[in-house]
């Protein structure tokens, strides 16, 4: 091990991270391995490229932006039956699985657990997962078929998160057919000076890869293999934390059959043109999604010959993805976002720094940055009181919190 511990060390001082070992004495053995197998796994060149990127600002300004075709479910009419029948089919030869980010970190919300086991204080004291799972055994009964549910969740996450599915005997699931786990990627968080933190455990301080890492952890973990051998043709892959999100629609799933598209998504209209949401647009030609930030006064309120928006189809994290898509998606790195994030990190001298300000760089990647990998596209807007309820935050800020996702719910299943 010692010998592996100074190649180590010189590739590392090549990078200027040697300090990465500065503990390593002070490890046990299992530790100690786990540490030699972290940092022989580093992707040293794309720490340090995006070091350089915190420095530089994003810019996206040559960017060519123009509105995106949607069809609207209201507006169907008899193609509304025929999608419908299509998708139905489809369904019911179980050829749909359903895929649940829950990799998050929730920060926003505050929550002490994963995401997805929190209550939204319904007088069920339903968790989200729960109520996730019984949209999913609705659609069970329905068309008398299970629908395969898929799992992510963090390195962080992860044993708390099974351990509740066992707790809740996994929401009448039959664990070993149906219902899968798998954990994300992870990037290292880095200082302001570039340097990779150590965690309190003496490890290297890993945090999630954002939800764009779905396509890349679902090939890696085998995940898309198992759907190939399950069958499945079709994936809808949604946050946990949307308790509407409709994740078995036979019309969305219909429209993408029919029109030979590889990805369906659902959006819902923007709620006036200010709304902070990102939204539908192509970018230099190729489907996309514009930030809120990025969009400028003029062209959030531009609207079509009919007074709709032109850029008003939010994205709302509901999306319907054929298994190929999925696969090409996940050949290819997508580009990391910068947050600013506190992190609790080990000092040169091994003490423990909990820091009351952000202190370090934590690099996500987003999901809809792989739309441009495809042309073919359909967006279907729906009615958002129907299909989106998230709970992003503490009910002190008053919106997307519990308080709203709840009362959404309770409209939504006529429960006083
Ligand atoms: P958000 O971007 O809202 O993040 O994720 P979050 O972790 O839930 O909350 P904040 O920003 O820390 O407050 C949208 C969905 O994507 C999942 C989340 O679990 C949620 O379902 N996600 C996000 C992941 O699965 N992994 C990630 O790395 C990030």
């Amino acid at each position: 091990m010692d010998e592996k511990k100074e190649e180590l060390k010189s590739i590392l001082k090549k990078y200027g991270q040697e300090h990465l070992l500065n503990h390593y004495e002070t490890l046990d053995e299992k530790h100690k391995k786990e540490l030699l197998n972290q940092i022989e796994t580093l992707n040293l060149e794309l720490i340090t490229s995006l070091y350089k990127n915190t420095k530089k600002e994003e810019k996206n300004e040559n960017d060519k932006i123009t509105p995106i075709e949607y069809m609207d479910k209201e507006k169907l009419y008899d193609d509304y039956k025929y999608f419908e029948n299509i998708g139905k089919k489809a369904i019911k030869e179980r050829k749909l699985a359903a895929v649940t980010m829950a990799g998050g970190q929730g920060t926003r919300l505050g929550h002490n657990g994963p995401k997805g086991t929190y209550d939204i204080g319904l007088d069920s004291h339903k968790s989200l997962f729960e109520l996730l799972s019984d949209h999913l055994k609705e659609a069970e009964k329905k068309y008398e078929v299970v629908i395969p549910w898929f799992i992510m969740t963090s390195r962080e996450n992860n044993k708390a998160t099974i351990e509740f599915f066992e707790k809740n005997k996994y929401f009448g699931y039959q664990k070993e057919k149906n219902i899968f786990f798998f954990i994300q990627g992870e990037l290292p968080m880095i200082d302001t000076e570039g340097k990779i933190l150590i965690g309190e455990d003496g490890l290297i301080k890993q945090a999630a890869d954002g939800h764009g890492g779905i396509y890349e952890s679902l090939v890696k973990t085998g995940m898309t293999k198992k759907m190939r051998e399950m069958g499945i043709e079709w994936v809808f892959i949604g946050g946990v934390d949307n308790c509407l999100a409709k994740m078995v629609d036979p019309v969305l799933m219909g429209i993408a059959i029919d029109k030979k598209v590889t990805v369906a998504c659902k959006s819902a209209v923007k709620a006036n043109p200010h709304e902070k949401v990102g939204v539908f647009c192509k970018r230099n030609g190729k489907p996309n999604v514009i930030e809120y930030s990025e969009i400028t006064e003029e062209m959030a309120e531009e609207t079509d010959e009919k007074g709709e928006l032109l850029y008003g189809e939010s994205h709302l994290l509901c999306n319907l993805f054929r298994v190929d898509a999925i696969e090409r998606m996940g050949a290819n790195p997508l580009p990391y976002h910068i947050a600013y994030k506190k992190a609790t990190y080990l000092d040169q001298n091994g003490e423990v720094i909990v820091p009351t300000s952000p202190n370090a760089y934590k690099f996500e990647a987003f999901l809809f940055d792989a739309f441009g990998e495809v042309d073919d596209m359909a967006i279907l807007r729906v009615k958002r009181e129907e299909e989106f309820a998230p709970v992003k935050n503490a009910d002190s800020v008053g919106v997307d919190c519990p308080k709203t996702a709840r009362e959404l719910y309770k409209k939504f299943h006529h429960i006083n």
